[in-house]
């Protein structure tokens, strides 16, 4: 259900956007979204990439209140990659304290809206600060009735296989009759609690999923879009779920 009429939503749509056309019947249940392009938007503005990844926290605020307000279940966001440790020092600190005072900040009012704040990926890795904010955020927020916004830190897809894989060896060991099925293995995976995404969204026009979700995104509808993480807005979200709306999901089968 749309939490308020479509148009105090998506107050002012560009020209040739039908806001009106959204149908509540079909809102994809889990949006993942990697969010991609702020070091580029940074460098056209002759500014250092961290001012990219400030901007970003805009992009952001919005895209939750969009996919709430249109009855998202599940909104995950691709914050930091098991490869992104690669970046010069000096962004990835800055990375991580942006997360840190971010998080601390948001919290409340998220809490406020009922958003419940889970994350996925290694958190061992992170520095104290902005692994005790997430888990603070967390715990204030777990039982939450509405929205789950998932945030995918120090998450690589290859990484969480393999920590399922473990999982399936060790529960052999303990049980020589335990079956390795696509459930027992989807419960091993950072994500046991939530449903693949329906769609996956990347900004930046990259062809590519980078590490992301691998075994989630399986049957997920991909939405590429040449905007820039930070001029991403709710707009561009409605446009990425009318596409998907427009699409016929199949999942091997005929339709
Ligand atoms: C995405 O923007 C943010 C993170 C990966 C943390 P980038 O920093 O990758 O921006 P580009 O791709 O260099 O433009
Ligand atoms: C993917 O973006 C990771 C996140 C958005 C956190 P990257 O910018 O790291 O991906 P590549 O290097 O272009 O594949
Ligand atoms: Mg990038």
């Amino acid at each position: 259900m749309f939490a308020k009429p479509l148009a105090d939503i998506f107050p002012c749509p560009p020209a040739g956007l039908d806001v009106l056309s959204l149908d509540e019947q079909r809102v994809p249940q889990h949006v993942a979204v990697i969010m991609d392009g702020n070091g580029r938007w940074a460098k056209k503005r002759a500014l250092n990439r961290l001012n990219g990844h400030k901007a970003g926290i805009e992009a952001v605020r919005e895209t939750i209140r969009a996919a709430r307000d249109i009855g998202v279940r599940y909104l995950t966001i691709y914050s930091f990659s098991t490869e992104n440790w690669k970046r010069p020092d000096a962004e990835v600190e800055g990375l991580m304290n942006l997360f840190a005072k971010t998080m601390l900040a948001e919290v409340d009012e998220l809490d406020e809206e009922g958003v419940r704040v889970m994350t996925i990926g290694d958190q061992t890795r992170l520095p104290v600060d902005t692994r005790e904010a997430f888990a603070r955020a967390w715990e204030q927020t777990k039982d939450n009735p509405g929205m789950t916004l998932v945030v995918a830190v120090n998450y690589g897809g290859r990484q969480e296989l393999l920590h399922a894989v473990e999982q399936m060896v060790q529960a052999g060991r303990d049980d020589p009759s335990f079956e390795v099925t696509e459930e027992a293995f989807a419960r091993a995976l950072y994500t046991s609690s939530l449903p693949d995404p329906d769609l996956l969204i990347r900004t930046s026009g990259e062809l590519r999923i980078s590490n992301f979700l691998l075994w989630q995104i399986a049957y997920s509808e991909l939405f590429v879009t040449d905007v820039l993480w930070p001029d991403f807005d709710r707009y561009e979200f409605l446009r990425a779920v009318l596409a998907f709306q427009n699409r016929s999901r199949r999942f091997g089968g005929v339709k």
